[in-house]
């Protein structure tokens, strides 16, 4: 037993990264669900996310995101992680873990009919990230965010959430949260591994490149 227990303390910290970073699993079933939710359900829900996700799911405070516009099937797989405690926030888990899977398929199919946010060319400088968004940084294997996020910014109908027209100051937090491990939510690490990557600087700058993307 003495042999076998820095062995033990070794491998323990392997199982818990081995925990899966989602309980979400695209099969076809699951893609069929979110995509039968119920417009008009999803709106009667939503008026209770207002308060904080602004009318119409655009956000006018910059700690909230807005909810307009983005994939269902993110939104879906979001709701869930909260649910789950796979992705954790103080306001958003308990409010997750209250909705059905339905209401869930529902409210994401109702922010996906809205359009997303538009907003005023950013007034900074947004160099460093036009430049990571279109060529990634080869020296350092960070993919182009467009190659998954989309030239719009309107991301991809399995998992890639829309970036385009949100609150800069959420996208900021959130890439400074999958930084730092804070959310670990992303399958396969692909977000975590990005942002690792990126200075403070780039962080923001992309940030803002997105909040005024159309
Ligand atoms: C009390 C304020 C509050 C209310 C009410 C609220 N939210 Fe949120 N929501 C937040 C905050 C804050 C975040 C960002 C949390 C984080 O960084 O993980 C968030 C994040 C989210 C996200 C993740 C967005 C993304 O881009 O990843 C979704 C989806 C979401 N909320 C859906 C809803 C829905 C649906 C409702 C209504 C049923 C709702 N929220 C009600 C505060 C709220
Ligand atoms: C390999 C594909 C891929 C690449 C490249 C990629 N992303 Fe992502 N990104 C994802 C996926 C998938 C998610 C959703 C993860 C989850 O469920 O949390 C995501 C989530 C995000 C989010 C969270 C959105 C929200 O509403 O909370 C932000 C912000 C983001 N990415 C920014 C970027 C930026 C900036 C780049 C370029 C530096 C980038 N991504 C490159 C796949 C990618």
């Amino acid at each position: 037993m003495k042999r076998l227990l820095p062995l033990i303390l070794y491998i323990a910290p392997a199982f818990v990264s081995a925990e899966p970073a989602s309980n979400m699993v695209w099969i076809p079933e699951t893609l069929n669900f979110v995509k039968a939710g119920d417009l008009v359900k999803g709106e009667q829900l939503a008026q209770s996310c207002v308060s904080c996700h602004g009318e119409k799911g655009i956000s006018t405070m910059a700690m909230f995101p807005s909810l307009a516009g983005q994939t269902a099937n993110y939104t879906y797989k979001q709701l869930n992680d909260y649910a789950d405690g796979k992705r954790q926030n103080p306001m958003m888990s308990p409010i997750a873990e209250s909705l059905s899977e339905k209401d869930r398929a529902d409210l994401a199919a109702w922010f996906q009919s809205l359009p997303a946010a538009q907003n005023n060319a950013s007034q900074e400088d947004i160099s460093k990230a036009i430049s990571l968004v279109d060529k990634g940084n080869g020296k350092k294997i960070l993919p182009p965010c467009f190659v998954c996020h989309g030239s719009d910014g309107a991301g991809q109908k399995m998992d890639t959430p829309a970036l385009a027209g949100q609150q800069a100051e959420y996208t900021k937090n959130t890439l400074l949260d999958y930084k730092n491990g804070t959310r670990h939510n992303d399958i396969y690490s692909r977000m975590r591994v990005i942002a690792a990557q990126l200075s403070d600087t780039e962080i923001k700058q992309l940030a803002e490149y997105y909040q005024q993307l159309k």
